[in-house]
């Protein structure tokens, strides 16, 4: 009973969020570089390159840059066995076109593995989390042309040529479902590189078809990674969400149905390789021609993922609603599109302070209905609490609120292992240490176990301290997640 010897407790976070230092050691701009910073319940802007006068928190963010070796070594103190991060791939190849890589860069990452062998400390490691070199952006509309297929296969098999017997753990695209729900300028930004606006009609088609692009790429990834070293376990990373149905009403369960589709189409290929039928049916209604050639169906059918890794904050719920198409609804109301929101309150859950639904159980489910769907292994590779957290006068944090959430999501993750028999790898918390946020660019909208003293306003020195959590988490770890 209980979770593997070798499970993989650890933290994730991604490198625009804490790493900072955005033009320093030859690093070019990327999209994150672009965003604004927003606030609870304010998006965050993208601007026309990086302008003079404008706050940009992630150009900073927390200085990982600067502070990985005693950050690192903090988390060797909790006993991580994992740390997922991203390499920034504008590190690698600032414009992301470039015809060779940058060695500072390279080197970079080279130091930050080294060091978390030294605790014992597994990387894994996600190839692109919302960090497109921004020039891709820019000069190519991102994955809306079928050259940054190449340029991402090129930047992901120097990765798995240099880190080879450093990195075993790979994901290729964070979140690569996202844009499928929201289709926001926003999240075609972040997932593929696509500048757009929000009310761009477009919108939609884009999506599918840089989303196919990406998928392109990632199967190709996933080929050459084996190639390079046969060890490599390389997954997907989807943005779970699971969907309930709103009633018994055969109806609301058409539209679970039709939201999982609309959702997880990406897990769909990226887990089976197969582009599923529900799709090519929805291309043909809209007369979507989606440029997808039979040998690219090829690669991805050879280019299946090796394990199933996605995030888990929160479920949703949906309902079926009279005189709409179920496949024009969106996750997100779109009022200048005339999208139509299927999604409605759970009566059941309580919320976050930014709204996010608070479900433990949902995290067992999500277990379940990968396994059931794809009989693959697993990781949780993000799962965490997003909160405002207050420094007593003794520097001390009292986050009981975040020890909660923690145990009820892990004690029902060790069920979902005990009695449903799910295989799980590992469980990466989001994020053991204070961050910007992704979807407000806020810093106080905080997740660690770590304090960094810093606030929305950029004000602070950047000091670590631990939280409450901290001592917390390291005694789950120790007990193998018997003791919570
Ligand atoms: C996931 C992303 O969506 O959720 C992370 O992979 C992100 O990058 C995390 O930070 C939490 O979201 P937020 O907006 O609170 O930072």
């Amino acid at each position: 009973m209980g979770f593997r010897k070798d499970f993989l407790w650890g933290g994730a976070v991604a490198a625009h969020q804490l790493e900072g230092g955005w033009d320093q050691g030859g690093k070019g701009p990327s999209i994150a570089d672009v965003m604004t910073a927003g606030g609870n319940g304010i998006p965050r802007r993208i601007t026309d390159g990086v302008l003079p006068g404008e706050n940009y928190p992630n150009h900073e963010a927390i200085d990982f840059y600067h502070h990985y070796k005693e950050d690192i070594a903090l988390f060797a103190e909790m006993g991580f066995k994992a740390f997922r991060t991203s390499i920034a791939w504008s590190r690698i190849y600032p414009n992301g076109d470039d015809a060779v890589p940058n060695e500072e860069g390279l080197k970079f990452y080279d130091d930050m593995f080294d060091t978390m062998h030294k605790y014992g400390i597994e990387p894994v490691i996600t190839l692109q989390h919302f960090e497109m070199p921004y020039h891709l952006a820019k000069q190519y509309n991102g994955f809306m042309d079928k050259r940054c297929i190449d340029f991402f296969v090129t930047f992901a098999k120097t990765c798995f040529e240099r880190y080879k017997g450093k990195v075993k753990y790979w994901m290729t695209f964070n979140e690569i479902n996202n844009q499928a729900a929201c289709e926001t300028a926003h999240h075609m930004l972040q997932e593929g590189a696509v500048l757009t606006t929000d009310d761009n009609p477009d919108n939609q088609f884009m999506m599918y078809q840089s989303g196919i692009n990406e998928l392109i790429a990632s199967a190709k990834a996933v080929q050459i990674g084996h190639a390079i070293d046969a060890n490599n376990m390389i997954g997907c990373m989807i943005g779970f969400v699971p969907v309930y149905p709103a009633t018994c009403n055969p109806k609301d369960m058409m539209e679970y149905t039709a939201a999982n589709h609309r959702k997880y189409w990406f897990a769909d290929v990226q887990c089976t390789g197969i582009i599923p039928g529900y799709l090519e049916k929805y291309w043909e209604r809209k007369g979507y021609k989606i440029d997808l050639t039979d040998e690219e169906r090829e690669e991805i059918r050879k280019g299946k993922v090796d394990y199933a890794g996605f995030s888990y904050y929160m479920s949703m719920t949906t309902a079926w609603r009279e005189g709409n198409d179920e496949y024009d609804f969106n996750e997100q109301a779109n009022e200048a599109r005339h999208v139509v929101s299927d999604v409605v309150k759970n009566p059941y859950l309580k919320c976050s302070d930014w709204g996010w639904p608070i479900d433990p159980l949902g995290l067992r489910y999500s277990l379940n209905w990968f396994t059931d769907r794809y009989h693959l292994p697993m990781m949780i590779v993000e799962n965490g609490l997003g909160a405002y957290d207050k420094k007593e006068a003794d520097g001390s944090v009292n986050d009981d609120y975040r020890i909660a959430y923690l145990r009820n999501h892990i004690e029902a993750m060790r069920e979902a292992v005990n009695e449903d028999g799910v295989d799980l790898l590992g469980y990466q918390m989001w994020a053991p240490i204070d961050i910007v946020s992704a979807s407000t660019g806020e810093m106080d909208k905080r997740y660690g176990f770590i304090y960094v003293n810093k606030n929305n306003a950029g004000e602070g020195d950047l000091s670590r301290s631990k939280k409450k959590s901290f001592d917390w988490y390291k005694h789950v770890i120790e007990t193998n997640g018997e003791e919570l």
